[in-house]
């Protein structure tokens, strides 16, 4: 009989994760992972409606609205959060939006929208969050960046999304080494095309299909469980080795 204990270190019992962007699409299905390893999870998004049938659906579960672009509603719920579950122990930095135009129509509002909360919220809420790990000199933040950080989209023109996304994991790499001594790791999930309320239509529409189908060696957009394996391994201390890095999950996009 084998002596190693291969599950034991992908468990999260006890360990309380905020999830940002829980309200749909890849933030819903990471709060669902994190929830069956036995996280006590707290659900963050705008629409609390989405968030509370969600909580319904996992007990002990947290619902707390916020909007992760207005400063003081991310120390609120930070707070909220560290209040009701005693301290957080792993963020997901999930929230995230994209405006799809070309640089010449894009406005410097667009721009800092985008920026805003999917650069700026993760910056904010990683330092937040920090102040509950430093002392206990632990603690675990995945940044859902994109492979948008690392290649240009064009034919989809999102100038503002790559631009944050790259900014995401070079911030990953910068926290992963300051906070190496201090026991919190931070890594980065780089996803390809996953369906999702995101990228809703892609399925459906010819030019898309045609672009992934020529594009990616695994001529497919991603389904949300293959997504499963990478948030459990980063979030728990089966990757306690590991910080600064990115994994990139995207069926050989950026391998060709
Ligand atoms: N789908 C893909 O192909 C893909 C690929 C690479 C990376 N990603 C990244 O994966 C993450 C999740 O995206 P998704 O694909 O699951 O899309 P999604 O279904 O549109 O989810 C986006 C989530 O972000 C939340 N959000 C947006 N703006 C927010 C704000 N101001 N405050 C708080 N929450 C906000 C939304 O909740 P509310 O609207 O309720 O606030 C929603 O829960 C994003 O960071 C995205 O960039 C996605």
């Amino acid at each position: 009989m084998s002596q190693i204990d291969l599950f034991t270190q992908f468990r999260l019992d006890g360990k309380v994760a905020i999830i940002t962007g829980a309200s749909s699409g890849l933030g819903a299905r990471f709060a669902r992972v994190l929830h069956e390893a036995g996280a006590k999870v707290a659900l963050t998004a705008r629409r609390v409606d989405r968030l509370q049938q969600l909580a319904a659906e996992l007990p002990g579960a947290l619902a707390v609205q916020c909007d992760v672009s207005q400063s003081d509603q991310r120390e609120a719920m930070v707070k909220q959060v560290a209040e009701h579950f005693g301290g957080v122990d792993i963020l997901i930095n999930n929230a995230g939006i994209g405006i799809t135009k070309g640089i010449e129509s894009e406005t410097l509002e667009d721009f800092r929208e985008v920026l805003e909360v999917n650069t700026t919220a993760v910056w904010h809420l990683s330092k937040l969050c920090g102040e509950h790990m430093v002392p206990k000199k632990s603690g675990v933040i995945v940044n859902v960046a994109s492979i948008l950080g690392l290649v240009a989209s064009t034919p989809i023109k999102q100038a503002n999304y790559n631009a944050s996304k790259g900014a995401v994991i070079t911030l990953t790499r910068e926290l992963g080494v300051q906070w190496a001594r201090k026991g919190i790791r931070v890594n980065a999930l780089c996803p390809g095309w996953f369906l999702t309320e995101m990228t809703a239509g892609m399925e459906s529409d010819e030019g898309a299909q045609r672009l992934i189908q020529q594009n990616s060696p695994m001529p497919r957009m991603g389904e949300e469980h293959e997504l499963d394996g990478a948030i459990l391994f980063m979030a728990s201390d089966a990757s306690s080795f590991m910080t600064g890095q990115c994994i990139i999950i995207d069926g050989g996009w950026t391998a060709r």
